[in-house]
């Protein structure tokens, strides 16, 4: 089945959308054709994924609804968060019908068998609200992204309570473990290293997958956001966060069983 990235963690500013971004663009540069669906109202991957946004092709909150996409040439999409996912949040869609946690889902098994992605990558909001649990329901295989400090460490504690119980009210298709991603990772500082040390040694026995790699803090994220352009574009590709997020990129791909057409985004 082709796999359903789905990125979450109940706290912001963890870097989700970031690492949505960084995984679908190190994907599309090895030549796979990429659905991203960005589920935050606020819609921050939709903006900065503008140019596989085409004329005619719907917004999230449509999407859910059955509507089309259109993709690039190359087969290319992205999926804009847009503000009527506040009112689907409500599970009903802008027509006042009822929507269930299924119906994203189905749409985005109908954009697969419609326009043959390789991959689909799901940002999503904070929070345990009608479209995590939709995105969850959708997802074959998850990454939880996390800062190492205590704030973080507690999120993903309430993050499993909540994957917990969605596992118990639905049917999930996920194929293995969540895998957490520590990201804006500051290596100078001794408490950061002690918090992600100690994560990596309990999320295994708490039902977690770990990556190994840590994206560390890197001002070049920010200048390529504010660019709208992927980071592997921007910034060196030999040091930093671009060069460890294209190695997560290439352990996500082995870990979902997804082969590069081209490259394998190493310059
Ligand atoms: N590795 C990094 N280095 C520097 N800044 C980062 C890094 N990752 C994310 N950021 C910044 O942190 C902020 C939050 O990231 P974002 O991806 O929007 O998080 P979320 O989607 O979880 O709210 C953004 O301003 C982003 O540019
Ligand atoms: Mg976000």
């Amino acid at each position: 089945m082709t796999p359903i990235i789905v990125i979450s963690n109940q706290k912001g500013g963890v870097a989700k959308t970031t690492t949505a971004d960084a995984l679908s663009e190190g994907m599309r540069a090895r030549g796979l054709k990429v659905l991203a669906v960005d589920t935050d109202p606020q819609g921050s991957l939709g903006r900065m994924q503008e140019r596989y946004v085409m004329r005619g092709s719907c917004a999230a909150s449509s999407f859910i609804e059955g509507a089309d996409i259109q993709t690039t040439e190359d087969g290319q999409c992205t999926v804009p968060g847009d503000e009527g996912l506040i009112t689907i949040q409500n599970q009903f869609d802008l027509k006042g019908n009822e929507l269930d946690e299924k119906s994203l889902m189905r749409s985005i098994d109908k954009a697969i068998a419609l326009k043959g992605f390789d991959a689909v990558i799901v940002d999503t909001q904070p929070g345990m609200n009608f479209m995590n649990i939709s995105a969850f329901v959708a997802a074959t295989h998850m990454v939880i992204p996390t800062t190492a400090d205590k704030l973080g460490a507690e999120a993903i504690s309430q993050t499993a309570e909540f994957l917990g119980q969605i596992a118990d009210t639905f049917p999930v298709r996920w194929e293995d473990d969540p895998a957490v991603l520590i990201t804006q990772f500051r290596g100078i500082s001794k408490l950061a290293n002690t918090f992600a040390n100690q994560m990596m040694d309990a999320l295994p026995q708490a039902g977690f997958k770990v990556f190994q790699r840590r994206i560390p803090i890197n001002v070049a994220i920010q200048e390529a956001q504010a660019q709208n352009k992927s980071i592997y574009e921007t910034s060196s590709i030999l040091r930093g966060a671009a060069y460890e997020y294209n190695l997560v990129c290439n352990l996500v791909m082995e870990w979902c069983g997804l082969q590069a057409m081209k490259g394998n985004g190493e310059q």
